[in-house]
This record gives C-alpha cells, structure tokens and sequence, in this order.
C-alpha cells in the first residue's frame, strides 16, 4: 500500500502560542494554521479566543479582529466582505468555503482553520493561485469571434440564449471546489479542476463565441476533463451554489455528440 507522508518542512510541528480572552463570557476558541517560509521554522497552530459579545458573526470578522488586535502578522487575504471577490477562501473545521460568509454560529465547537488544501502554501492562511491562473489563462476566458459585426453593433442574445449563462458566470474563482476534489489533489499538474472546467463550459455555453471546436479540441484529453469522477465535492462545497459536475458533464456530453 502507497503511504503518504509530508515533507519535513511542511509537518506541524512548531510550538503554538495562546492567547486568551479574559474575563469574557461568550468565548469562542480558534486554533489557526501559521507559517511564514522567512523563519525558518516548521508550521504550528496558535489558538486565539475572543469574546463574541464583542465581535462580528463571522469567521472573517474574528480573523480581522485577531490580526488589528491580537496579532498584526496574521496573514490572510480579504477584500470585498460579501462572498463576491473570491479571496477570503479558506478551510474551516474541514470544510473549504469563503470566511465572510461563514457565521461561526454554524461551525460546532472550536473552530480550526487552515489554508484551501492541497495548494501550496504562501504564508499561513493565503495560498499560491499560480498555477490556478495559469490553468485559468489556458481556456481563454474571453469571447472569440471569427465573423465581423457591422462597426457600433453589439452581438445579441436572446433571453433563452443568456439564460444558459446562468449558474456559470456567478462563479467567483475562489478554488473552494477544486482543492477540495481528490481527482484535482492527485492530477492538478495535468487535470483542470472544477472551477476551471466550468469556466470553460461558460464560453462553450455562450452563444455569442465562434470557437467551440476548438475550445472542445484542447479539453477532449484524458487529463485535462477525464479525470473527473463525478465525486461531486464541488457541488458540495462551492459558495454560490453552483454545480461544477453538472458543467463537466455537459462538456463531455458535447464530446459525444460531435462525434454523433
Ligand atoms: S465531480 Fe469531478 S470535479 Fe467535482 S469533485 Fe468530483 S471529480 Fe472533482
Ligand atoms: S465553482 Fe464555486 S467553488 Fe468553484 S471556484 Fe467557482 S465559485 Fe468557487
Ligand atoms: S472577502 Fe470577498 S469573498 Fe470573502
């Protein structure tokens, strides 16, 4: 049997420091991965308490408490506070979501939060979306035409045709789906992933684009779409609600039936 083991460097094993919120009476306990590549130390979780009379509901409100009050080298990305940006992804007790939207009145017990899996990490909680973007840039993300409109004319859609966009152009790009799919932990050098899969069904679903064949072209590959197994952990934990499987399996189905 294959065993798995981390390297040295990335064991937690370093020594974690607490700090306690005195004298409050609704406190809530977080144990929260840290390492900086500049000390020269291994990883180790610090545990934090504050008091929830004197903090916002939400996991990203006690994150950005922590860091202006208890310990400014808290590091973790952050921007728009309403689930639109994508940047505050991150594992909670588990479970990969966005910390702004996440009420800790949800998660049971101490709350324990460590970077998106299986990406590597920059520095405690924020990840390197590198080779995310670049899989990201490889679609082309854009809408490709071949044909001319007359100078000034816009191409329409009808409401039908736009309506296929729907459950693909809410996706925030925040990774919560493909760090958390085992196919997309074991092949990412080569497999796509869900959010980049669905990025790619959303051109291939517009009917404005011109370049179907060959955006099918790139994907019908063994790597690139076929190392998904319909797991479904991506519909499971995306954010907004969307279904990347269900993307997939379109993408496939428009395989087959090209060939038809
Ligand atoms: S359905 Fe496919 S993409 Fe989604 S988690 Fe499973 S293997 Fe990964
Ligand atoms: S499909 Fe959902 S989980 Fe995946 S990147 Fe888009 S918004 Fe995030
Ligand atoms: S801060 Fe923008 S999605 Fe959470």
């Amino acid at each position: 049997m294959a065993t798995f083991t981390l390297p040295k460097n990335s064991k937690i094993t370093g020594k974690g420091q607490t700090h306690r919120a005195e004298g409050a009476k609704r406190v809530q306990r977080f144990k929260i991965y840290r390492w900086d590549p500049e000390s020269g130390e291994n990883p180790r979780y610090d545990t934090f308490e504050l008091d929830l009379d004197d903090c916002g509901p939400m996991v990203l409100d006690a994150l950005i408490k922590i860091k202006n009050e208890i310990d400014p080298t808290l590091t973790f990305r952050r921007s728009c506070r309403e689930g639109i940006c994508g940047s505050c992804s991150m594992n909670m007790n588990g479970r990969n979501g966005l910390a702004c939207t996440t009420a800790m009145e949800d998660l049971k017990g101490e709350i324990r939060i460590t970077p998106l899996p299986h990406m590597e990490v920059v520095k405690d909680l924020v990840p390197d979306f590198s080779h995310f973007y670049a899989q990201y840039a490889s679609i082309r993300p854009w809408l490709q035409t071949v044909t001319t409109t007359p100078s000034g004319k816009e191409r329409l859609q009808s409401p039908e045709q736009r309506e296929k966009l729907d459950g693909l152009y809410e996706c925030i790009l925040c990774a919560c789906c493909s760090t958390a799919c085992p196919s997309y932990w074991w092949n990412s050098d080569q497999f796509l992933g869900p959010a980049i899969l669905l990025q790619a069904y959303r051109w291939l679903a517009d009917s404005r684009d011109e370049m179907t064949g060959e955006r099918l072209d790139d994907l019908e590959d063994p790597f690139r779409l076929y190392r998904c197994h319909t797991i479904m952990n991506c519909a499971n934990v995306c954010p907004k609600g969307l279904n990347p499987a269900k993307a997939i399996a379109e993408t496939k189905k428009l395989l087959v039936e090209r060939q038809l």
